[in-house]
């Protein structure tokens, strides 16, 4: 899921005597609150790398990605100490490359500047790279209890049921009417489980769609709940747009059991990952011409031999693309990238580098074309031996 809102915190006036209502969605939160990896030993650098995470990816997709990074690089120290390469090898698959390369640069700062201890404040905290107004509130009230609203999508659309706001929750007025009612009504010293039993309520009880009101604590209040025939025709949505489909073509280039792999540029979609040769297919373009133009074009190499191996569909956040895979191993010619890196690696070593999730689809259809070629191979000089 993308959460597109970029909120900025309330100003702090919070108050000092929790609203009865406000208590009950906190009860809620106490005795209903999952179990999830980062509020096990919620230190403030796992607070923030969930954080991060979670602000465009759901929980349940989150969760597994948060474990390996954690356990890769526990602390400030240990991320700071890391390459690039390795950062986003440990992020791989989770998309939004950019928010690990943030991460990184924010670590190091944080490591040069004050020995690895991140700021308290969230004044402080939107300092860091890639550090927005939503983290910035989100981790200085669930790390360091600043009396600060932080809404999240989530936490958006239940206030927008909680209190009948009609408008597109994209627009500004509406996104400050909601985040001043939440700030009037944020318990001073509670923000905190204010915060996340807002989140919570959204991604367990006021779901998108479908909210199960029954079992919601505050219901009784919920204006949508007494006032629509339907509480989940709130928030008001702006119709989808449909997806542009993208095809393009790719090569595997072969020499002597290696492939050809070329580094993205730093920044940009899937920024520093690694990926075979290919582009776009054009309009009224084969894809196999497709493959052979881009090839020539991104390396210097040219092939006449291109065997297709199928087509690899992925969905990005704001488009799809079915990319067709080929391999060659009679690419003719030395390879000239123009300012990417590029290099030549075993299957082995194509493991080890972050790769985009598309590329990691690629995998299984190589290596079984790869083992097509043994056991034909395998067969054709046991019919040589016994022909001979
Ligand atoms: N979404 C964003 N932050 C969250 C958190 N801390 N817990 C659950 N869901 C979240």
């Amino acid at each position: 899921m993308t959460v597109k809102f970029r909120p900025r915190p309330a100003r702090p006036t919070a108050t000092a005597r929790p609203d009865p209502r406000v208590k009950a969605l906190m009860t809620w939160f106490s005795r209903h609150r999952r179990p999830l990896p980062w509020r096990r030993h919620p230190t403030p650098y796992r607070i923030w790398v969930a954080e991060v995470l979670l602000q465009q990816t759901r929980v349940a997709q989150a969760a597994p990605y948060f474990e390996r990074f954690v356990r890769r690089f526990p602390n400030v120290s240990a991320l700071a100490r890391a390459s690039e390469e390795q950062v986003l090898k440990a992020w791989e698959g989770a998309g939004y490359y950019a928010r690990a390369r943030h991460l990184h640069q924010a670590a190091r700062q944080i490591q040069r500047e004050r020995a690895g201890e991140l700021p308290h404040q969230s004044g402080e905290l939107r300092q860091l790279p890639g550090v927005g107004p939503y983290i910035a509130a989100a981790v200085a009230s669930l790390a360091f209890h600043e009396p600060i609203v932080a809404l999240d999508a989530n936490g958006f659309r239940v206030l927008a049921r909680w209190t009948l706001e009609r408008r597109d929750l994209h627009r500004a007025a509406a996104q400050n009417r909601l985040r001043r009612w939440a700030m009037d009504r944020l318990p001073a010293r509670r923000s905190a489980e204010f915060n996340e039993g807002l989140m919570e309520l959204g991604e367990t009880i006021c779901l998108p769609l479908r909210p199960e009101c029954t079992r919601c604590p505050v219901a009784g209040q919920c204006r949508a709940r007494q006032e629509l025939p339907d509480p989940g025709a709130l928030p008001t949505r702006r119709p989808p747009r449909a997806k542009p489909q993208v095809v393009a073509a790719v090569v595997a280039v072969n020499r002597g059991g290696r492939w050809l792999v070329l580094r993205r540029p730093s920044t940009g979609l899937l920024g520093g990952l690694w990926e075979f040769p290919g582009g776009k297919v054009a309009p009224r373009e084969r894809p196999v011409a497709a493959a052979a133009r881009e090839l020539r074009e991104e390396t210097g190499l040219t092939t006449g031999m291109l065997e297709e191996l199928g087509v690899v569909r992925h969905e990005y956040s704001h488009f799809r693309v079915a990319l067709h895979l080929f391999r060659t191993r009679s690419a003719r010619g030395r390879v000239r990238v123009r300012g990417r890196r590029h290099r030549w690696v075993g299957f082995a070593e194509l493991r080890r580098l972050p790769l985009p999730r598309a590329t990691l689809k690629m995998l299984p259809p190589l290596e079984r074309a790869g083992k097509r070629d043994r056991a034909s191979r395998d067969s054709g000089s046991r019919r040589g031996r016994t022909g001979a």
